[in-house]
């Protein structure tokens, strides 16, 4: 399994109970480390910093003749979209290309992609923004965390700027903000026929549910590499 983006390691801890090999990366220094102390002793996971739109593995198998073997993966795996920080087009692109080119013949793709529902996108195009807020477990001291999400979205583009507030009880503890950029269907499609994949199914969730356009809250999309 290849990971693209994968923080602090929290999918790539999942997929090393079953997969033989588990390739993972991330262009944050930090988060890397994270994922290294968490899976610290799983030799078949190997982890280091890499930026999605220049990847580029090789295995340097026979070192006498200096043969390089391109290193190819039976699935490709991106979790809570590492893409979406890629707000330009010619960075999707490159990114996207570079996901495909790691693809096995008849490896999978699967994209955790950045979507909201059309509702959603209405809320987060209006004056207010998107906004969520969900109660995530215990701060540092014991104390209730919440984490409150606004998101603000340019419907054309679907360029977002999300700001992420972690309170503790009554008190601001860290505040950040990122630019995203949400996919389209229309998107999927033609960056997944550029690089000669198919899309061969679309889900709404990790259970399996079928992703449907007016409802779901995320879509997991599964591609697929010709033979
Ligand atoms: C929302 S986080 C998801 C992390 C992890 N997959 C998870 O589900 O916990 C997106 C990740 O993408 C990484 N990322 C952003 N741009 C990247 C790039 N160009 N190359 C590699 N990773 C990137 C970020 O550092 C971040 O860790």
């Amino acid at each position: 399994v290849l990971e693209l983006g994968a923080g602090t390691g929290r999918a790539t801890a999942f997929l090393a109970r079953s997969a033989a090999r588990v390739v993972a990366f991330d262009l944050s220094l930090e988060m890397v480390a994270i994922a290294r102390r968490k899976l610290a002793g799983q030799s078949h996971v190997t982890l280091f910093v890499a930026d999605l739109r220049d990847l580029a593995l090789d295995d340097r198998f026979d070192l006498r003749f200096e043969l390089r073997f391109d290193l190819r993966f039976d699935l490709v795996v991106a979790v809570d979209d590492p893409f979406s920080h890629l707000t330009g087009d010619d960075d999707r692109a490159r990114a996207f290309a570079a996901a495909a080119r790691h693809l096995a013949p008849g490896g999978r793709f699967l994209l955790d992609a950045a979507w909201l529902s059309p509702r959603a996108r209405e809320k987060a195009a209006g004056p207010e923004g998107l906004v969520r807020e969900r109660a995530t477990g215990k701060g540092p001291g014991g104390e209730g965390l919440v984490v409150r999400q606004v998101w603000r979205c340019d419907p054309e583009s679907r360029v977002c700027t999300a700001r992420f507030e972690y309170r503790i009880g009554n008190r601001t503890a860290e505040e950040a903000s990122f630019p995203a950029r949400l996919w389209s269907l229309g998107e999927l499609r033609r960056r997944a026929r550029a690089n000669g994949l198919a899309i061969t199914a679309l889900w709404g969730g990790y259970d399996r549910r079928p992703w449907m356009r007016s409802t779901s809250s995320r879509l997991i999309a599964e591609l697929r590499a010709g033979r």
